[in-house]
């Protein structure tokens, strides 16, 4: 049998691959817990992660409720019942979908699965980070454009196209931004991407985006282009917790993605509550209801405060400010409120904002007029 005494063991630090070393460790809004741990503090609210102030559906908790007793079991792999829901609700097949743990998920795999390390993957500057992160984690080369007023400059992401393009992520609406780019700017990009680039569109907010000008993207994945729409029951759908994203793509790049995926990436319970709430359409319409009641009476409150914010469509706003943002995250953060500094997007002086329930708006500005 081998024993540690058997001989002398050098303690050595193993070294990840080159491109890891450079990741630093995702860094999420601080959990409620972790506040009231490290503060004391107990009437902790979150405005950090873009989370659905109103909570899960009452349909979903249900389900969830419903699927306890049977987590002892895998779920089904295939999670034939909610693609089909899925296909049915999108109006395509379940061929075209994808399930992952989150869309984070899915947006890995497609890294995992398409980009190698001789590869060039285009995004923005402020961008959604994960894009950044899943470049890294294959070794490959980040191509970052500048982006213009807060938004992804289309044009200058079709410029820095070259033959080693593999993937060009674009979210829509962005985080931390909460800006998008318009259909028309969108069917100019897609006429200059070549054929073989495989474009993603993350589109985490769409249910809360009510522009008529927003692009519809399924029609580029039905028309066989390379590309993938990724989007997620984290949102709108109330189930963050639950990790339940889906990507949207032509057959032959399913099939390629479910290579790459794990055998049961999805939980039975978050199988279950995400059809819950995607039947849940007054759960829907509620939210979004209260997400535009909610960002007038933050843009009035800023307005009235002369602070810039950039207008959002999400369920989340990106406040500009004369200080650090760290400085004033730390300050709302004495006071029970998480906000998101976002100096690691390149915006030190501002912090983002989630988009809350009336009472947690009006605690938020409370709370940010006494800060200043
Ligand atoms: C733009 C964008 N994409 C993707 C995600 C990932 O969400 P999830 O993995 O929970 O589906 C987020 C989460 O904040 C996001 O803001």
């Amino acid at each position: 049998m081998y024993t540690l005494t058997q001989r002398k063991i050098k303690v050595v630090m193993l070294k990840p691959k080159p491109s890891i070393e450079t990741i630093q460790p995702y860094q999420g809004g601080k959990p409620i817990e972790e506040v009231q741990r490290e503060l004391g503090i107990t009437d902790i609210i979150k405005l950090a992660s873009n989370e659905n102030s109103l909570g899960p559906s009452p349909l979903a908790l249900q389900a969830i409720a419903e699927r306890a007793g049977q987590v002892h079991l895998y779920p089904d792999g295939n999670a034939f019942y909610l693609k089909n829901d899925l296909a049915a609700h999108l109006g395509i097949s379940a061929e075209h979908l994808i399930l992952g743990n989150g869309s984070n998920d899915v947006l890995q795999l497609i890294a995992e699965a398409y980009v190698a390390p001789d590869d060039e993957v285009i995004y923005a500057a402020g961008a959604f980070v994960v894009y950044s992160l899943v470049t890294k984690l294959c070794s490959a080369t980040a191509v970052v454009v500048p982006m213009q007023h807060d938004t992804h400059d289309l044009s200058a992401m079709t410029a820095a196209i070259t033959d080693k393009t593999k993937v060009i992520f674009v979210a829509n609406p962005n985080n931390p931004t909460g800006t998008m780019v318009t259909a028309d700017e969108t069917a100019a990009f897609m006429e200059q991407v070549p054929d073989d680039v495989l474009v993603v569109f993350d589109e985490a907010y769409y249910e809360y985006v009510l522009r008529s000008d927003y692009p519809q993207t399924l029609p580029y994945v039905l028309a066989g282009r390379n590309f993938i729409i990724t989007r997620t029951f984290s949102k709108i759908y109330g189930l963050a917790g639950l990790r339940i994203g889906y990507g949207i793509a032509p057959p032959a790049l399913i099939e390629t993605l479910n290579r790459v995926r794990q055998p049961f990436n999805c939980s039975l319970v978050g199988q279950a509550a995400a059809r819950a709430a995607l039947k849940d359409t007054a759960h829907v319409k509620k939210s979004q209801t209260s997400n535009i009641a909610g960002k007038a009476f933050l843009y009035e409150a800023f307005d009235d405060m002369g602070f810039r914010y950039t207008e959002t469509e999400g369920n989340f706003i990106m406040l500009h400010l004369a200080q650090l943002g760290t400085d004033i995250a730390d300050g709302l953060l004495q006071k029970g409120i998480i906000v998101r500094p976002i100096g690691g997007y390149g915006y030190p002086n501002a912090i983002r904002v989630t988009i809350g329930t009336q009472q947690e708006n009006e605690r938020f500005v409370r709370a940010l007029r006494g800060n200043l």
